[in-house]
């Protein structure tokens, strides 16, 4: 696959990550334990990710036309991530995350308009699409965008996978897509009922598949995450314990996906995706370090 690449398509900003004690109520104050800023947002996250199983990868996202933006290409760079499609304007994103030591975290997200993608944004990135084997659509992005950049990515034959909330419209997207993941809050929003359960999980990714003629559907259930496929499905309980279940599911897409490319079943992918998702949410904030778990 010397020629073709791992298209992500979603958010890159900088993530501000404070570890504290205990999240203060309302009126109170905590002192920081540790604070990072790194290169984040879900895009990044899955393409560092990527990169660091062995994929080759481009990011379609947008930074700031500011200091922060000149600095999260420079990150990207040091990552290894293509950023030539990554477009730059308005202020970045920013987002906070702010971890208590029992590993309850919040999220404060700053998302500019100007930082989320357009139709024309995708459009000046077709090259991209026609170079890639897979496309990953974050479904935060504008519907208007996905569903260009679908059509796009149906029109060079890749592998189209989404992570995220699938709303009704969104729904459309099903059926351009060959791999589905969506954590145990947005299977849910999906079923229009708690699938945390593990039988409801598979029933609903069993009609998923047979409906959409989906490869892969990876649903969050009550802890831990089932994968499935036409005629299975598998659990992967989650380890015990988290330091920061950020960037979690992010890291579970990259498994998953770096395993389907390279050719394995789905429940080997599976494994995989689920090493990754144990790994980063044993480590503060969103950023995963995958190196270790890089197939053979
Ligand atoms: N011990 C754990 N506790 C919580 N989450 C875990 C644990 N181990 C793995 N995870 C992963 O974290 C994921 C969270 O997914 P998601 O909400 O999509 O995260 P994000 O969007 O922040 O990347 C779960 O589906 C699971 O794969
Ligand atoms: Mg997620």
């Amino acid at each position: 696959m010397a020629d073709t690449s791992i298209l992500v398509v979603g958010q890159v900003g900088r993530d501000l990550v404070l570890a504290v004690k205990e999240v203060p109520g309302g009126g109170g104050s905590s002192d920081v334990r540790e604070r990072r800023e790194l290169l984040g947002g879900k895009g990044a996250n899955q393409a560092v990710a990527m990169v660091q199983l062995g994929a080759e990868v481009e990011l379609l996202g947008v930074v700031g036309d500011d200091a922060v933006g000149e600095e999260l290409l420079r990150s990207l760079d040091r990552d290894g991530v293509g950023h030539r499609w990554v477009r730059r304007r308005g202020p970045s994103a920013l987002l906070v995350d702010v971890v208590s030591a029992d590993g309850d975290s919040r999220l404060l997200e700053d998302v500019p308009p100007t930082s989320v993608l357009t139709v024309e944004d995708v459009h000046a990135a077709a090259e991209a699409f026609a170079a890639a084997d897979t496309v990953c659509l974050q479904l935060q992005q504008p519907v208007g965008a996905l569903v260009e950049a679908a059509r796009l990515a149906a029109a060079a034959g890749a592998r189209v996978v989404l992570d995220g909330a699938v709303d009704a419209d969104r729904r459309g997207l099903l059926d351009a897509a060959s791999v589905l993941r969506a954590d145990a809050h947005e299977a849910g929003l999906l079923a229009g009922r708690p699938t945390g359960d593990a039988d409801a999980a598979a029933a609903l990714a069993r009609q998923l598949v047979a409906e959409h003629r989906l490869d892969v559907v990876a649903l969050g259930v009550d802890g831990g995450d089932l994968v499935a496929w036409p005629g299975g499905h598998r659990v992967f309980p989650h380890a015990s314990g988290h330091v920061d279940a950020t960037g979690g599911g992010d890291s579970f897409v990259a498994g998953l996906v770096v395993g389907l490319r390279a050719g394995t079943t789905p429940e080997r992918a599976g494994e995989l995706a689920a090493d990754c998702a144990a790994s980063t949410v044993a480590r503060l904030g969103g950023r995963p370090d995958l190196g270790v778990l890089r197939p053979g």
